[in-house]
């Protein structure tokens, strides 16, 4: 019998996978600090964290004889798979099951944005609404306009898919040349030409603020911005000053640099819509998602090899 830490709350079907462990759950609300997750941590075989727990060198060093650690995210920026690759430990995400979903999301923000749909709804709650004007809250046309892809994973491709359906012309860039049709190499290419750039990388040393201030000059006055990949891919303050002076045109942003703080300059920002990291949240993918992160873990503690674990180095010794 293994010992398992849950540094937050999962669904109880997910358990299942995990019969005849001994499970350490969280305390219900807030999430753990890293003291606390160390200090529950003791003696446990596996952690299952989510995406706003950090498992850094720190924690993996304090917990010796930790077998496999599980993010129930795809994005696994919040673990230190380097130290932890260095320790012999498997770190497992989850891959695949999110992507329509996710791209579900990013095809809401786009056409949410460009029809400035945040900035009109406000107004009508708010009363603004007194009579239908010609020219009153117009937008973008989604339909026919080129969306520029940056990052052409399995969400990218995701997207790409719904973008058939408005007759987009879609292109796409990625860190190595993908060798599909569409492709861009030159990134600051792509934003100068797409009349919708929607982000799909992960969080790397590479892809933290690969949207600045410079590349955001380089985008049309008419164009849209969609991230729901990692905030910090984005510099926020920048972008909620290239929204104010009208540099582009609007935002649908579903992930923040400081989550769950939003700078107040994006907060402020003309056309900006901006949902609370929900790009995954669907009753069925969330649970699919915790399914496969115990599922992962359940398999390492039979010794298996679960094919979401992004370091499988560790499997060759
Ligand atoms: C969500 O952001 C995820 O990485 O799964």
């Amino acid at each position: 019998m293994a010992r398992i830490l849950f540094t937050s709350q999962l669904f109880q079907p997910a358990l299942e996978s995990l019969a005849g462990h001994e499970l350490v759950l969280p305390k219900p609300e807030g999430s753990m600090s890293t003291e606390e997750i160390i200090a529950s941590a003791q003696g446990a075989d596996a952690i299952i964290c989510q995406l706003t727990d950090r498992i850094g060198e720190t924690v993996l060093a304090a917990v010796p004889g930790l077998k496999v650690v599980a993010t129930v995210s795809v994005g696994y920026d919040n673990v230190d798979v380097q130290a932890a690759t260095r320790a012999g430990i498997p770190v497992c995400n989850t891959p695949g099951v999110l992507a329509e979903t996710t791209a579900d999301l990013a095809f809401a923000l786009i056409l949410a944005a460009s029809r400035v749909l945040s900035d009109s709804e406000r107004d009508l709650r708010q009363g603004g609404y007194k009579k239908w004007e010609l020219d009153g809250y117009l937008g973008q046309d989604v339909y026919g306009a080129t969306l520029g892809l940056v990052g052409y994973g399995r969400i990218g491709q995701a997207v790409a898919t719904r973008a058939e359906g408005f007759s987009m012309r879609v292109i796409h860039h990625d860190m190595a040349p993908t060798g599909l049709p569409g492709f861009v190499e030159d990134l600051d290419e792509l934003l100068s030409q797409a009349d919708v750039v929607s982000l799909h990388v992960p969080l790397t040393p590479e892809t933290r603020h690969l949207i600045d201030a410079r590349r955001l000059a380089l985008m049309k006055p008419t164009a849209v911005l969609v991230n729901t990949a990692r905030g910090p891919v984005v510099d926020e303050e920048a972008l909620g000053a290239a929204l104010e002076s009208g540099q582009i045109f609007a935002a649908g942003i579903d992930v923040y640099e400081n989550e769950p703080a939003v700078h107040p300059g994006l907060l402020a920002a003309p056309r900006a819509v901006l949902v609370p990291h929900v790009g995954s949240a669907s009753f069925a993918t969330r649970l699919a998602m915790a399914k496969l992160a115990t599922a992962a873990v359940a398999e390492v503690l039979a010794g298996g090899h679960p094919a979401n674990t992004v370091n499988p180095s560790v499997y060759e010794n």
